[in-house]
Parts: C-alpha cells; structure tokens; sequence
C-alpha cells in the first residue's frame, strides 16, 4: 500500500487531496500547522502531523515521524494580491518563504529516501497563474514560477535515480480559504493610485465563469500520482483547463 504526504491539509485543496487519496486506499499523512484531527475522518490509513514548511525542525519531525513515504505533495501555499510598488519586501519573502523555499526544503527532506530506494514523486502545486502572467499578482507568481522552473530542472536531475517530479497546476477556487488567509497580509496593497485600475481587474474578475474544485486538483493530484510517464504539467480546474486550449491554440 502506498503512502502519500500532503502538505497544507487543513483546509482547500490539501484537504480534499487527503480525502481523495485516503478514499482511493492510500495511506495517508496529512500535516498542518496546526493539526485538526476532526477535519478527517478517523481512520487506521490516516494521519495527521504537524508540518510548518518553513520551519526545519518541523519539517525533520514530520519526516521522521511518517516513516517511509512513496508520493510527496508540496500543497502548502499562501496568495497574495495587491501592487507590487505597496507590498513590503519583508510580505514578499513571507510568500517565497512558503510557497517556493518551503517546497524546495520539503523536496531536499525526502530526497534520501526517495534516491536509495530508487522510487518516489514529488508533485508540486503550483498556479495557472504560472501559465499566463495575470495582473495584481507579481510576487505570489514569481513565487510559484520559480517553483516550475525548480521542478522543471530537478526532473533532469532526478530521472536516473527513478525519481519524478511533476506540477499540478490549479486555476482560481473561491471556496478554499486562500483569499481569507490573506485577507490580513495584503491590507494597504492597493493604494488610491493603483484604486481605478484594481476596479477593472475586479470588474473582469467577476465575470469569470469558469472556476477550480477542490475536486479538480485532488484528481489532477492522484492522476499525477499514478502516471509513471514523464509528463510534467498536470493543469487542474475548468479555468486552467481553458486557458491551456487557448495557449495551445494561439
Ligand atoms: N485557491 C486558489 O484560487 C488557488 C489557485 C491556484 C493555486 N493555488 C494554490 O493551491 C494551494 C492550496 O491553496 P488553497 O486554495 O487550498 O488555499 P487554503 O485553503 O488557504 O490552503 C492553504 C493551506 O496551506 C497551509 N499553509 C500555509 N502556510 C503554511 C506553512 N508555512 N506550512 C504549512 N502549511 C501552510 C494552510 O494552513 P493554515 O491553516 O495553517 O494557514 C492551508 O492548509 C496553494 O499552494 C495555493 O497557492 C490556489
């Protein structure tokens, strides 16, 4: 039986991807910061530890305590949205500290193992967002295409022990609780010069009607999970599904 170890569980898409896989016969390890244990049904497959990516000793912990894992899923991420002329450097490296270092320092933890036993995946979460540039969102993309570029590389580097890498790519969810775990950070991002033109980007915003499931990137997740090709990119949602026809039609 399969194990897989999902980072950022306790709410949107980690959440959904534990129940996925947990449903689909895995075993499961479901980490959060901080850990809810009713967020999940208890069962013998399923446990939930906890994992702050960005803090070494937390990481050392949860890999230590899961034990032998086949499939890891760098979910973990914060938004952000705003001006990229208002936004402290100190929020921006927050961002990066998260989504692309915490990543890249879950990647290194399970490497060792991944590389004696010449087996293992990582799937990195990454945005549509990464596919075409989007405004109001400059530092959280440069954090997450910096992630693509990352895994694009490591793929390479990887191959000969057996190991892959691969990226889900989600397009937006307005269910999950990204936009209200940022609601704090990008306080003041908006300044009045930025005001009119953050109106527009609003106005088309809300006439999207397209959007991403929770679902959707649990399943792009488990298909990449099962795909021993070498395919990289996994798009994930009725939005980012358009959008990649439309790149490919262009
Ligand atoms: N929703 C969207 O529109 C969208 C679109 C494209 C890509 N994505 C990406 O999809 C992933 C999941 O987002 P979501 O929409 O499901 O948002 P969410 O509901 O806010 O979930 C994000 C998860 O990441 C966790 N997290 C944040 N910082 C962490 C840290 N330092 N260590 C460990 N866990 C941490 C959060 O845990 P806490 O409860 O502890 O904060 C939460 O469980 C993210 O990587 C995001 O960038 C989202």
């Amino acid at each position: 039986m399969k194990t897989v170890l999902i980072t950022g569980c306790s709410s949107g898409y980690g959440l959904e991807t534990a129940r996925h896989f947990h449903a689909r016969g895995w075993n499961v390890v479901a980490t959060m910061r901080t850990p809810r244990t009713e967020l999940l049904p208890p069962a013998e497959r399923l446990r939930v530890l906890a994992l702050d990516v960005t803090r070494p000793e937390s990481i050392a912990r949860a890999i230590e305590a899961a034990g032998p894992i086949d499939v890891l899923v760098n979910n973990a991420g914060l938004g952000l949205f705003g001006a990229f002329e208002a936004t402290p450097m100190a929020t921006v490296r927050d961002i990066f500290e998260t989504n692309t270092f915490g990543t890249m320092a879950m990647t290194q933890a399970v490497l060792p193992q991944f590389r004696e036993r010449r087996a293992g995946l990582v799937v990195n979460v990454t945005s549509s967002a990464t596919l075409a540039p989007m405004p109001l969102v400059a530092a959280y993309t440069a954090s997450k295409t910096a992630v693509e570029g990352f895994t694009a590389s490591l793929a390479h580097e990887l191959a000969a022990f057996n190991v892959r890498v691969k990226l889900v790519e989600p397009g937006y969810a307005p269910t999950t609780r990204f936009t209200e775990n940022g609601t704090e950070r990008m306080q003041g991002l908006l300044p009045e010069a930025y005001a009119g033109y953050a109106q527009t980007i609003f106005a088309t915003l809300g006439q999207q009607s397209a959007f991403t499931r929770e679902s959707d990137v649990a399943e792009a997740v488990w298909l990449a999970a099962n795909d021993a090709s070498v395919r990289l990119h996994y798009a994930a949602g009725a939005d980012a599904l358009a959008l990649v026809r439309q790149l490919e039609a262009a």
